[in-house]
């Protein structure tokens, strides 16, 4: 098989033959043709090609690097990768230097050696950031730089196992001719620590600033570059802030961490539903608890609406944290299919936390707590909202009720309304399933129709 694929080229002009010959039918040079073998290996030397190999005889990728803060791992899919990417994208002032500095403080107490790139803020800024939060250690190492050759140059000689770029925006290298942040710059610099990263094993973080009315082009660019996107969220006066991954080639992209901005950094929030509740006050109208998803966790939280006559020809209707159409819908339908009347008042409605949720099984709660605030007559505090409701005022099962009836019971929450469409025999859910047709048949159990 060997032999017959062997292959002579001339070293003069590379024809190529099947056959030695002992003058090149191209160039006509004497003594020219060489076996391919030859060519081929002093070819791929040259090129640094490399050999293909055997699948099953690659080795996975080293152990995993725990952070050690078990939010930001379990985004991460288990801990950090060796030799990955991570961009870490989100608006100014969320958090995003804040979270890397914790997190690489931690990865240093655990003992990995740590480089912190700023070309955001000054040494001094960082360093008192530092010393405020308690995230100083030895084995942590600053520099503030935005020249990438020069940070490339620290890194080969401090050969560090986790470096934080803070931010891909700031960063220049010297041979592309544009400012910092242009698109050239920031696709030659993410390539630039790519290398590094694949090369040496280095866990590169990257942060990209994000702005509200969407993804700057670059952060978009460096998001098909890097093996893992995650992004930190919140609202700049709400303490609450979420993490999570939009793309990760080393775990899931529905795991997020929630975290809570205080005045000694960034706190985890491990048990995120109590943390929503602890926040209730006593029970009052106008609030209904419910339980949403955030990516395949289910979180308690609680919706709060205020009804009050309107002064206006319009009545007004105003959401926070919740599509103000989806909010427009169900006034719609607790108007129209419950009597409900709101016509004379205007509606407002947020979801605690600041949260941001989309999810249509959220509606149920909404229409509670609307209904609840507008009779003023208070829910039960154990009773919990779960539920679609469509344009005819009908309440529609929703996706992953187990794990949302699991989150409910955990907390305490003895009563749950539900879709009379709800699949039967739910398994082993240690609360009073309430199940009920429609929007009407719910008010009314609850006496706030
Ligand atoms: P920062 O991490 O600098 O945000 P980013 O890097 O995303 O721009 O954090 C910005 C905000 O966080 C800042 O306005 C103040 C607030 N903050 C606290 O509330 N507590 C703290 O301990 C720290 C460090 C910051
Ligand atoms: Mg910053």
């Amino acid at each position: 098989m060997k032999e017959e694929r062997t292959l002579y080229l001339c070293s003069e002009c590379g024809e190529g033959s099947a056959q030695w010959l002992g003058r090149c039918p191209a160039c006509g040079s004497f003594g020219t043709m060489e076996k391919e073998s030859k060519h081929y290996t002093a070819a791929g030397a040259h090129a640094g090609g490399r050999e293909p190999v055997r699948m099953d005889s690659v080795e996975s990728e080293g152990p995993r690097l725990m952070v050690g803060m078990p939010e930001f791992d379990r985004v991460l899919g288990g801990g950090a990768v060796p030799g990955s990417l991570v961009l870490l994208g989100g608006e100014p002032g969320i958090g995003k230097s804040t979270l890397l500095l914790q997190a690489a403080f931690s990865l240093a107490a655990r003992g990995a050696r740590v480089l912190m790139v700023s070309g955001e803020e000054s040494a001094a800024q960082i360093g008192s950031r530092a010393r405020r939060i308690g995230s100083l250690h030895p084995e942590l190492l600053l520099l503030c730089e935005t020249d990438v050759e020069a940070v490339l140059g620290a890194a080969q000689k401090m050969s560090p196992e986790v470096m934080v770029v803070d931010s891909i925006q700031t960063m220049r290298c010297r041979d592309v001719d544009s400012t910092p942040g242009a698109l050239n710059q920031m696709r030659e610099s993410v390539f630039r620590f790519q290398a590094l990263a694949k090369e040496t094993g280095t866990v590169v973080f990257l942060v990209g600033h994000v702005t509200k009315e969407g993804i700057l082009a670059g952060p978009r660019l460096v998001e098909h570059m890097v093996d893992c996107v995650l992004y930190f969220e919140g609202e700049r006066f709400d303490a609450m802030r979420i993490l999570r991954a939009v793309k990760n080639r080393y775990g899931s992209v529905s795991e997020v961490g929630i975290y809570e901005m205080t005045d000694g950094g960034l706190r985890e929030v491990e048990d995120p539903s109590q943390y929503f509740l602890d926040r209730r006050d006593e029970p009052v109208s106008g609030t209904a608890a419910t339980v949403i998803m955030e990516g395949r966790r289910p979180l308690v939280v609680e919706v709060q609406a205020l009804v009050v006559p309107t002064r206006l020809p319009t009545p007004k209707r105003v959401s926070t944290g919740m599509d103000h159409r989806r909010l427009a819908i169900d006034v719609a339908v607790l108007e129209r299919k419950a009597r409900v009347k709101l016509a004379d008042r205007d509606v407002y409605v947020g979801i605690t936390g600041g949260l941001r949720v989309s999810e249509p099984a959220l509606d149920l709660g909404v229409c509670m707590a609307i209904a609840s605030s507008r009779q003023d007559r208070t829910l039960p505090r154990e009773a919990v909202f779960i539920g679609e409701v469509s344009l005819t005022g009908e309440v529609r099962p929703v996706s992953k009720l187990e794990d949302r009836l699991r989150e409910a019971a955990r907390l305490g929450f003895s009563s749950v309304v539900v879709s009379d469409r709800a699949r039967r025999g739910l398994a082993a859910v240690p609360a009073k399933l309430i199940r009920v047709r429609d929007v009407r048949q719910a008010l009314a159990a609850f006496d706030v129709a």
